[in-house]
């Protein structure tokens, strides 16, 4: 998760100024899919959900007990999502629990199912968060999530939340479908008081994957992210107190330096100290996930590989067990990235990107990651040392 406000933020004071370091964090935010079924079918769901049961899910009783060793060990950020969870018949009850435990609470809805008569139970979890996709305008939403209306019940969700003043964010996965929605979903956030856009770049796992021939090319994801930045710049100038974040490329976070270098050269070195203390890709280290069949993986992208199942192991165990060759490349610093990534002069500030779509690409981890859009001389490529496997 890439923060564009904070670093906007940073820009405003009248000398360049570092912020504090927030110290370090204390266990990984766990997106956590508690269901499978969906009521939709989107073109690019990473879980391949459908609107089916799925058998051997987490009974409520197993989820509240991961819960516990999740907060003893120092997870303290659950974002629970699905599959669609508000299909799960003890979503509320769950969400009480870890409020009650103490937890970070986000709800990752398609918010399709958010009506009159759930909406005063949502509010009564008190949500810290509710994130509903809208990946383009009515036509081109309906679209990509394959159900004719749903853009309107979303849209009506994101409205009842509001009235309830529940915290809500739009999430926008950018692909080539959807690329020319962007201003549009801007414009709506204005117009419907939401504080927080999460745009996400598509990434190559589950229909994701199968459909990757709809990634954008690199010049559709610059012009968004010029696009993302300018607004958040905007905002942040005004003194707005709205976030707006990427997911999914940290080569967002060398862009943004050379955006600052371009318009506000003298708080380059501020800029770049903020990112370097960001890091970049944080898979395998700061977030995780947990299925809906107590697998957990890396990250949400990686069901296609299991680190271990919390009906076996701890949590707390499997998250910090080395031994697994992909875990240990991913805590490693900086990774063991080859390729345009392993050459790269800002590996330190992004850490290599997103290693699912360097695997799903070439059937190796540490390749480089073709979602990268920078050019070779942004990040400043020796072609002598790329041919040398970097
Ligand atoms: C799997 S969904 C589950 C929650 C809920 N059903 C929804 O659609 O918001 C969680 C988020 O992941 C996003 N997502 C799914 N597949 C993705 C992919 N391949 N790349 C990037 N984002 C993806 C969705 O758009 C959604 O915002
Ligand atoms: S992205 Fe969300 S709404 Fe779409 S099919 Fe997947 S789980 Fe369902």
């Amino acid at each position: 998760m890439f923060r564009v406000s904070q670093f906007m933020k940073a820009l405003t004071a009248p000398v360049p100024t570092l912020p504090p370091s927030r110290g370090p964090m204390p266990g990984p935010v766990v997106i956590w899919n508690l269901i499978r079924r969906c009521n939709l079918t989107c073109k690019h769901c990473y879980s391949i959900s459908t609107d089916t049961n799925f058998k051997g899910e987490l009974s409520t009783e197993e989820v509240l007990t991961v819960m516990e060793d999740l907060y003893a060990f120092g997870v303290r950020v659950l974002i629970l999502s699905g599959g669609e969870p508000l299909l799960r018949p003890d979503i509320f009850t769950l969400s009480e629990r870890a409020k009650a435990m103490g937890f970070y609470v986000g709800l990752s809805t398609n918010g399709t199912l958010i009506d009159e008569s759930n909406i005063d139970a949502i509010a009564a979890v008190g949500y810290d968060y509710v994130g509903i996709s809208i990946d383009g305008l009515r036509e081109t939403h309906d679209e990509f999530r394959r159900l004719k209306g749903a853009f309107d019940a979303s849209m009506h969700g994101i409205r009842l939340c509001r009235q309830h003043d529940i915290k809500v964010g739009l999430r926008f996965t950018l692909t080539r479908d959807n690329a020319a929605d962007l201003p549009g979903l801007l414009q709506i956030m204005n117009d419907e008081d939401v504080s927080k856009f999460y745009l996400s770049h598509l990434n190559y796992a589950g229909r994701g994957n199968k459909n990757r021939r709809n990634d954008t090319v690199h010049r559709m994801t610059r012009d968004a992210m010029d696009l993302l930045f300018a607004t958040a710049w905007e905002d942040a100038r005004q003194g707005g107190e709205r976030e707006f974040v990427t997911g999914n490329n940290d080569a967002d976070g060398v862009y943004l330096l050379d955006w600052v270098r371009q318009r506000y050269p003298d708080y380059v070195p501020v800029i770049q100290t903020m990112l370097e203390r960001w890091g970049g890709n944080a898979t395998g280290v700061n977030v995780a996930n947990i299925d809906n069949l107590g697998k957990i993986h890396p990250d949400t992208m990686w069901w296609h590989y299991e680190l271990g199942n919390v009906r076996e192991r701890p949590f707390s165990e499997v998250w910090e067990d080395v031994s697994d060759p992909l875990m240990a490349g991913l805590k490693q610093h900086p990774r063991p990235v080859t390729g345009r990534c392993g050459a790269c002069k800002w590996l330190n500030i992004c850490n290599g990107n997103t290693r699912v779509r360097a695997h799903q690409t070439s059937g190796d981890w540490w390749s480089e990651d073709p979602g990268c859009y920078l050019t070779d001389e942004e990040i400043g490529l020796n072609p002598q040392a790329v041919a040398a496997g970097g």
